[in-house]
């Protein structure tokens, strides 16, 4: 069902969105009709305004002036061009942690972290929360009914970790609601290891610094609350918003894989999903983690279309040495999000800042002005994203599942463990790999999803697992599905305590094998292995001693100590069939594994055929076919088609020069 409020909302009559952060405070008025011509003239029909306006907004307690904003809004409302107006309360003005020093967060070291950059507030800091939603207040009454007003953009990528006294407190109420009583609380974090127990609400603190490894369930713990306590403070924004502002969508921008926040449990919380990303062109893997990324978008919007809320034209200015984007990535990269459901796609920002700590971060506009390559690259692409109109909405078909779980994440994140070299980031870009090549839609979804629609669906770590996703996972494979699963997954349950037991205990009877020992191998000396029909492959960094209790091992350690054991198994289980993994097997045998777990669950991609480099993926109406590589490639098509982005037909194959990209609709399908 498609919610009320959405990306619809917005692109209804506007098509995609094109346009990014704006930032007017920075300029003399002067300068904001000019703006406001170059971005007509760029095709830019939606600004993100305010994000780091408190100051201007508040300049001392309780001062109000919003005269410049209602002047800024008129200007891009009289020219067509909505607005995504924030909150401007990830960065509060320097009077606020002045005035109110408990405002500031405090690190896990006890010191507070000043005023003169940005993002400094504790989320759980009763002052911060009253100041903050007090201006959120007074903006929503002036601008709601605003003809440019289209959307909510609340505080600004979300991500603040606090322990100070304040959020000490918040953290133990936040227990008291998990656990009830201490009784619970040590139950949980299993106090009876090093004498930990507490016999008092009092004593319990965030994990601050320690002189030893923490307590690993505390340490969840925190993680969980300093989610929630972010979220807590959305929700407090959000609900003044849609209280005053019923009919606009409300959204805040996220970060990918981004550990500190669990966006499974944020993006219900909000109307339209939207993001930051910022591929590095230093990273030859970036095509396929940036795809693994906006699919991640897609499944956190529940396959809705999604917004592109910051990305870079050029370079950005926070990495050692910022490489910049060689000529036509800057298209590549935009429709790349399109391909995987975005209906916005925006930048930070629209012009290049004078001064301040990102001067040096490519915009829309940069210093050197309109008259240059970049600025016409952005008129370009602001045209021809016009003539994409019919994709809006649109959405993108999926029959293999990725899981990824925030939890997991951080349990494993934890130091104490058999290797600190299992990154479950890594594997779930590992495991995307292959299918991403391949042309094979995924959708990643969280260990809770409903699987049934799923043909295949893989878990390339899960560590920590509840009883009830390892039984919707066993149940899955029983109805028929195909369930890939990766090594040291079901190791914990919730409370991060060991599933005793032969391994992974939850899953051992679906995958019909199961485990004793965790053997990490140097990285120098990787662990040869053969199919069982023959073909040799390494695995790396870790190893397990696995035997099949059912399953057939169709690959096997062939020297050393694991030597004879399985490496990857098949078991037929019910009537579908589970994979297990018992190591990391090089990315080669990765992509033959895939090949057969796709065989097992009849998946194909959407072409036999996608040359290396060539992206391939069907959203809509249209096959849309992005080289990444340096190469002319050459990709033969299904039907005869027309181009959108140029209007021309195509027919049998088409040669794509390096970074260039198809978007083909079929003329006429049999
Ligand atoms: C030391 C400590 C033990 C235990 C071991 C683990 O020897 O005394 O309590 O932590 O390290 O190797
Ligand atoms: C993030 C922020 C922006 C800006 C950009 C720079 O996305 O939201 O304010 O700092 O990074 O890349």
């Amino acid at each position: 069902m498609t919610p009320r409020l959405g990306m619809h909302t917005l692109t209804a009559g506007r098509g995609l969105l094109f346009g990014g952060d704006y930032n007017p405070e920075q300029w003399p008025e002067s300068v904001w009709t000019e703006d406001v011509e170059l971005m007509r003239a760029a095709g830019v029909n939606l600004v993100t305004v305010g994000v780091f306006s408190w100051a201007r907004l508040e300049p001392e307690p309780g001062a109000r002036d919003f005269g410049w904003l209602d002047r800024v809004l008129g200007l891009l409302g009289d020219a067509g061009i909505a607005v995504d107006l924030a909150t401007p309360t990830a960065s509060p003005p320097p009077w606020l942690g002045h005035r109110w020093p408990e405002t500031l967060p405090v690190d896990e070291s006890g010191h507070r972290l000043w005023y003169g950059a940005r993002n400094q507030f504790c989320p759980s800091s009763p002052v911060y929360r009253e100041r903050a939603l007090a201006l959120v207040a007074d903006l929503a009454d002036r601008y709601a009914g605003h003809p440019a007003l289209a959307l909510w953009h609340v505080g600004n990528e979300y991500g603040q970790i606090c322990h100070c006294d304040d959020s000490a407190a918040a953290f133990r109420a936040w227990l008291q609601n998990r656990y009830g009583d201490l009784d619970g609380l040590n139950e949980a974090w299993g106090t009876t290891f090093w004498s930990q127990r507490y016999s008092d609400w009092a004593e319990v603190i965030t994990p601050r610094r320690a002189p030893y490894l923490i307590n690993p369930t505390q340490l969840l713990d925190f993680r969980r609350f300093s989610s929630d306590a972010l979220l807590a403070h959305y929700r407090a924004e959000r609900d003044l918003l849609r209280a005053r502002t019923p009919d606009t969508p409300v959204t805040t921008n996220f970060m990918g894989l981004f550990k500190p926040i669990d966006y499974w449990s944020w993006a219900p919380e909000e109307d339209l999903v939207s993001n930051d990303h910022y591929p590095d062109p230093a990273d030859p893997l970036a095509p396929a983690r940036t795809a693994l990324v906006h699919d991640l978008m897609r499944g956190l919007g529940g396959g809705r279309p999604w917004m592109l809320m910051e990305q870079a034209t050029a370079a950005v200015n926070w990495r050692p040495h910022n490489l910049p984007k060689p000529s036509g990535q800057l298209r590549l990269e935009s429709l790349q999000a399109v391909a995987r459901g975005a209906d916005g796609l925006c930048y930070f920002q629209w012009r290049a800042s004078r001064f301040g700590a990102e001067r040096f971060h490519a915009a829309m506009l940069p210093h050197a002005g309109p008259d240059t390559r970049l600025h016409a690259d952005v008129r370009a692409h602001g045209a021809e994203l016009r003539r994409l109109a019919p994709i809006a909405g649109t959405t993108v078909p999926a029959r293999v599942a990725l899981v990824h779980d925030w939890a997991s994440w951080w349990a494993l994140d934890e130091r104490g463990q058999p290797s600190d070299r299992l990154d479950p980031t890594d594997q779930l870009l590992s495991y995307y790999r292959p299918l991403w090549e391949r042309g094979v839609a995924v959708d990643v979804v969280p260990p809770s999803a409903e699987l049934s629609a799923y043909a295949l669906v893989v878990v390339p770590n899960l560590y920590l697992i509840s009883d009830a996703d390892a039984a919707s996972l066993t149940a899955y494979v029983r109805a028929g599905g195909v369930l890939v699963v990766g090594p040291y997954s079901g190791v914990v349950d919730p409370r991060a305590h060991v599933r005793t037991g032969r391994f992974p205990a939850p899953l051992r009877e679906v995958l019909g094998a199961s485990g004793e020992e965790w053997r990490p191998v140097p990285e120098d000396r990787p662990v040869p292995c053969r199919w069982s029909d023959g073909a040799a492959f390494a695995a790396r960094t870790w190893t397990e001693l696995v035997r099949s209790d059912g399953a057939e091992p169709v690959a096997a350690f062939t020297e050393g100590e694991p030597a004879g054991h399985p490496a990857v198994l098949r078991h037929r289980s019910g009537r579908g069939v589970a994979w297990y993994v018992a190591t990391l097997p090089e990315q080669d045998a990765l992509a033959e594994l895939t090949a057969r777990a796709l065989a097992d669950a009849g998946v194909t991609g959407v072409l036999p055929d996608v040359p290396p480099g060539v992206e391939a993926v069907r959203r809509g109406p249209a096959l849309f076919l992005l080289n990444h590589g340096d190469d002319d490639a050459d990709v033969p098509i299904p039907h005869r088609a027309e181009d959108l982005l140029t209007g021309t037909t195509a027919e049998g194959r088409i040669t794509l020069a390096p970074r260039a990209v198809a978007v083909l609709r079929p003329l006429d399908t049999p």
